[in-house]
């Protein structure tokens, strides 16, 4: 299997990635659940992940905790999506494991550095700062970095923090332009891509009559957290999110795009935070990202569902 790293603010989106990679050991070796602040902060984002590794029964999968704010900027949450705990929806108990004692940001230095060069893909599913931090701490950890595969950014679809800016990169957008300039291979899943799985009623439906209580907690997640975002878009069911990073690592073809140069903006006030993707090719800028742009809805939401029907 694939070694990765997943590098998290959960957030119920975030949960359901984490459940997608938990159900998939064939293909996908889950070394850490790293917690960053971001949805909210980091100590219930940490809690959460505890939480949602317990709830998949595999308790063996060690969470770190990394950094409790941006590198820069003062943190910005967003309680009005994922409600007070972060992860609003299902009643999860207190977790009985406890957090790993190392600094998150140092477990992926050390293992990146520990590891075979490209034998580590690091999964973001959050604001970035953990990565840049740790690109900043040991520089030497880039070029062994097998791929960085992030839900972040947009293309057409623009913003849903700012109308230029994706939360991801919003949050954090210097840790953002670091890593993206970092050179190790990087795939993007903007919210051009999020934006067309979105939560149909059969969908959800589906995901409920699974039978286990991992199927019943993702419906209830997902029915809570789609509720701001119905009434935004108006659209039949809501994004999701970050379980799209794990389902490329796995189904590859349910996506399509291209390489092509994105740069963050973070100096101007109004767009801070921006990906500015040159998808089609009108500078000479290095081709430094994978920009995925289409996925196959229905295709996603099989492979989610089949998933999570492994689970306990
Ligand atoms: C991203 O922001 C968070 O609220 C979600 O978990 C996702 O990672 C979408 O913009
Ligand atoms: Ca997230």
């Amino acid at each position: 299997p694939r070694k990765i790293i997943i590098d998290t603010d959960p957030g119920q989106d975030d949960a359901v990635a984490i459940l997608l990679a938990l159900a998939s050991p064939q293909e996908l070796e889950v070394l850490s659940i790293v917690a960053v602040a971001g949805n909210v902060g980091l100590e219930r984002n940490a809690g959460n992940a505890l939480k949602v590794v317990e709830l998949s029964g595999r308790t063996d999968v060690p969470v770190h905790a990394g950094c409790a704010r941006p590198m820069r900027r003062t943190l910005v949450t967003a309680e009005h999506v994922h409600g007070q705990t972060g992860l609003d929806g299902p009643d999860l108990p207190a977790p009985k494991i406890a957090l790993q004692p190392q600094h998150g940001v140092d477990f992926i230095v050390e293992t990146l550095m520990a590891a075979e060069p490209g034998a580590i893909t690091l999964c973001t599913l959050g604001p970035l700062t953990n990565i840049a931090m740790a690109l900043v701490k040991e520089p030497r950890i880039a070029p062994r970095i097998a791929e960085i595969v992030m839900m972040g950014g947009a293309y057409f679809e623009v913003g849903n923090i700012t109308p230029t800016a994706e939360f991801n990169i919003y949050v954090d957008p210097e840790a953002a332009d670091i890593v993206l300039r970092c050179g190790a291979p990087i795939t993007m899943l903007p919210l051009d891509v999020t934006h067309q799985v979105l939560t149909t009623r059969e969908r959800l439906a589906a995901i409920a009559a699974i039978g286990n209580r991992s199927g019943e907690a993702v419906a209830q997640m997902l029915a809570f957290s789609e509720r701001f975002d119905l009434a935004k878009y108006g659209s039949d069911g809501a994004p999701l999110h970050d379980p799209t990073v794990i389902a490329w690592l796995l189904r590859p073809e349910l996506f399509k795009g291209r390489q092509c140069n994105v740069a963050i903006e973070t100096a101007s006030e109004l767009t801070v935070g921006m990906t500015v993707a040159d998808y089609w090719h009108v500078t000479d800028r290095p081709r430094n990202v994978n920009f995925l742009r289409s996925a196959d809805a229905d295709g996603f939401y099989a492979l989610l569902t089949e998933r999570l029907a492994r689970l306990p």
